[in-house]
């Protein structure tokens, strides 16, 4: 993997030469700001026409590198706020402690890895699955206030904490950051998927975006990253960082 901005770090020979970073170096690329919390950050992969899945998934336009940058993002992370939809056809399943994190996770008084906070309104999630019955810290739940009653009562039967963050069926973006925020998850990562960063996008809580552009072309129907109605005005965004390695573009994007 190659630094190819900051475009300073390039005086530097081994922060510019093709190399193997280590899980560590890429968590000290990715750190959170120091303030500012919560800071919402997502992570998504694109191939270059937009497509932001091939055969229904991101498996296949990901890349061993994007899955190293994906799990360090997780590795930072108090909370993977992720779209019901992906967690379906994705299959998620608890993060993971990892040994390379624990002793930045400790020192930043994190558990021992990130809570996955899946948002539904229906609650059509299969609540046995082991992301609900046996994560390493609880699953939350992001939800209306309308939300069925008996599919609510499934979740907490789980084991899942069941957060209402909006007055209907569905999710206040804004709220979802603000109710995890209360319970000390202020380094969030959403996952998407595109329906569900386009809403944090409409509701311009998102701070930064960590976009992989993937060199394939895929043409179909495929979603884009963010989807849902166009805002009113662009949101404009920052070039952070931008690393390489076999074709693929790693950005960090951070909002002006
Ligand atoms: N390229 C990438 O980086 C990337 C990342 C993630 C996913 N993906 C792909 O994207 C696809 C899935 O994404 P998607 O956009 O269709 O779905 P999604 O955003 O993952 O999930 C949509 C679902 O989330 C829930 N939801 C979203 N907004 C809500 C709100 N405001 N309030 C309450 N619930 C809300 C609803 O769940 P209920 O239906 O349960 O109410 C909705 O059906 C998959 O193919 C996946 O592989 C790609």
């Amino acid at each position: 993997m190659r630094r190819l901005l900051p475009v300073t770090d390039l005086t530097t020979p081994a922060a510019a030469a093709d190399r193997e970073w280590t899980l560590d170096e890429l968590a000290d690329a990715y750190a959170y700001p120091d303030g500012g919390l919560p800071w919402l950050r997502a992570n998504m992969v694109s191939t270059l026409d937009g497509a932001a899945q091939h055969d229904g998934r991101s498996q296949g336009i990901s890349c061993p590198a994007d899955m190293r940058i994906f799990g360090t993002l997780r590795g930072l992370a108090d909370a993977v706020v992720v779209g019901a939809e992906t967690v379906r056809q994705e299959g998620y399943r608890p993060a993971r402690a990892r040994e390379a994190f624990a002793a930045r996770r400790e020192a930043a008084g994190q558990g021992p890895a990130p809570a996955i906070a899946v948002v539904s309104a229906s609650l059509d999630l299969d609540f046995s699955l082991p992301l609900f019955v046996s994560p390493l810290v609880p699953t939350l739940v992001l939800t209306g206030a309308a939300a069925p009653p008996d599919r609510v009562r499934a979740a907490r039967e789980a084991g899942a904490e069941v957060l209402v963050a909006g007055d209907g069926a569905g999710v206040d973006p804004a709220r979802a950051v603000g109710e995890l925020a209360a319970r000390g998850l202020t380094r969030l990562l959403t996952e998407g998927g595109p329906r569900l960063l386009g809403q944090f996008v409409a509701a311009g809580v998102l701070d930064e975006l960590c976009l992989t552009l993937s060199p394939l072309l895929t043409a179909g129907g495929a979603q884009r990253i963010a989807g849902g109605p166009a805002v009113p005005v662009p949101e404009r965004f920052a070039l952070v960082s931008l690393l390489e390695e076999t074709g693929f573009l790693f950005t960090r994007y951070g909002k002006i």
